[in-house]
């Protein structure tokens, strides 16, 4: 038994579905905690029932909703638009997918139609110092969710709190529009009829879902907690205000999804074996050259929810130090070690330069942030396998990897003091190493 949070040490983009699909398989519950339909896991699963790999991209739903007699958990930490769960729950049906075992937190807030125009006319009007944001009005429904005009889904049960809420919230909402002179308007009748039937199509799944998983684990079932985003898109934590809305760090595991953090036995970070980032903001350590471009093409870097070419970098162990720290790890996983693969040499940040100052902390300020040249350590690299000859190693084991990938993995391990559990040398489930004792 045990309570287990997922987490993406970098920018999001980790490979962080096909861990979280890889331990979903031994938990009984799974739980996304924060975000929105701005992440996108992409999962590679073999179809129990035909036997046949299918691969799905969810948004919203978290993956454990692809497994027979598991539940799967929207938390009262995420932002929902009904309508895009909707359009997945149904694609989910097409493929021969069950819904019943979707539950939705009553307490979970609504991105609503207003909250989509406002996130783009507000990047927009921010400029450079815009996140670039994925456009899906996850900002938008955080700030009022912040600020007590959030609708939630036990609102839309309730046709009189809904009317009391959306009469206070309109007029103001058409307000801040004006101010951006876009010409969009809104009709409070259409935002009331729409959710209500979206309340009646969705009254199934909500439910107090804290009370759900506290009774699971006293059950002794096994818990996974689903990150979204990575630790540096955090909204305290990451390089603000390039960041998304929530908070993307473990401790939110337990806010997000209404556990106590003493129920939560094991934190486990993703760690890219190199770094990606979609959107703006100071990458220290972006290739725009040949070999960014080799990371791109051979990683497929694009992102699942806007298809957007993601920046590719060396792996930046300043960044994932600050994720070892505020996040609390408690073990990683390796990730896209096989598009590594045919790189003569690799690098790696271990600190970064400002001004001849050496930096080990990632700094707060963004514009020191932009001004630091990465102090990098160099390794050899290792070939570039086939899926042939990656299949033969990970069924041999850890023992047939080339001696180099070893060296570069126990760097990684050793700079953050954190056992390695998993090494991922491609996208399916079984293109995976187990590490025993933490050690490779
Ligand atoms: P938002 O979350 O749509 O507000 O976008 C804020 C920033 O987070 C933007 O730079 C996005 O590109 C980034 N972002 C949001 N969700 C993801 C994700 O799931 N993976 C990677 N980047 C993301």
């Amino acid at each position: 038994m045990a309570v287990r949070v997922i987490i993406g040490t970098q920018w999001g983009d980790e490979g962080k579905g096909k861990i979280t699909d890889y331990y979903a398989e031994k938990a009984d519950v799974i739980v996304r905690f924060q975000g929105g339909n701005n992440a996108g896991h992409t999962i590679i699963f073999q179809n129990p029932a035909t036997g046949k790999t299918e691969k799905f991209k969810l948004h919203v739903i978290p993956s454990g909703i692809l497994h027979l007699g598991k539940k799967a958990v929207i938390g009262n930490g995420v932002v929902v638009d009904p309508g895009k769960l909707l359009e997945e729950t149904e694609g989910l049906k097409e493929a021969g997918y069950g819904t019943d075992n979707l539950y939705i937190s009553d307490r979970a807030n609504i991105t609503m139609p207003y909250h989509l125009i406002i996130d783009a006319l507000e990047d927009k009007m921010k400029g450079k110092l815009g996140a670039g944001t994925t456009q899906r009005g996850i900002g938008p429904t955080y700030t009022d969710k912040a600020a007590r005009y959030g609708i939630r889904f036990s609102d839309i049960l309730d046709r009189g709190v809904l009317k009391e809420k959306l009469d206070l919230i309109v007029p103001y909402k058409q307000k801040y529009l004006k101010l951006f002179d876009s010409g969009e308007s809104l009709s409070k009748q259409e935002l009331f009829y729409s959710m209500i039937e979206y309340g009646n199509k969705l009254r199934n799944y909500i439910t107090d879902t804290s009370k759900l998983i506290c009774n699971e684990i006293k059950k002794g079932k096994e818990v996974l907690l689903e990150g979204a985003q990575g630790t540096h898109l955090d909204v305290d934590h990451g390089i603000y205000p390039y960041t998304t809305s929530s908070n993307t760090v473990a401790g939110n595991a337990a806010t997000g999804s209404g556990i106590g953090p003493t129920m939560i036995d094991e934190v486990i970070g993703v760690v890219k074996a190199y770094t990606t980032r979609v959107g703006g903001g100071p990458v220290p350590t972006e290739l725009e050259d040949e070999t960014g471009n080799y990371l791109l093409d051979k990683g497929k870097e694009y992102g699942a929810t806007t298809g957007r070419a993601r920046r590719c970098g060396w792996l930046d162990m300043v960044m994932v130090r600050y994720s070892a720290r505020v996040n609390g790890l408690t073990g990683i996983v390796i990730t896209k070690l096989d598009v590594l693969g045919g790189l003569e040499r690799l690098k790696a940040a271990v600190s970064y330069d400002y001004n001849g100052e050496r930096i080990m902390d990632f700094p707060a300020n963004m514009r020191i942030l932009a001004e630091c040249t990465p102090v990098y350590k160099e390794f050899p690299g290792w070939p570039d396998y086939s899926e042939e000859q990656w299949g033969e190693i990970v069924r041999e084991g850890i023992g047939s990897l080339p001696k180099e990938l070893k060296t570069y993995v126990r760097f990684i391990s050793k700079e953050i003091n954190t056992p390695i559990k998993l090494l991922s040398v491609g996208p399916v489930r079984h293109q995976t190493i187990e590490v025993k004792d933490g050690r490779v």
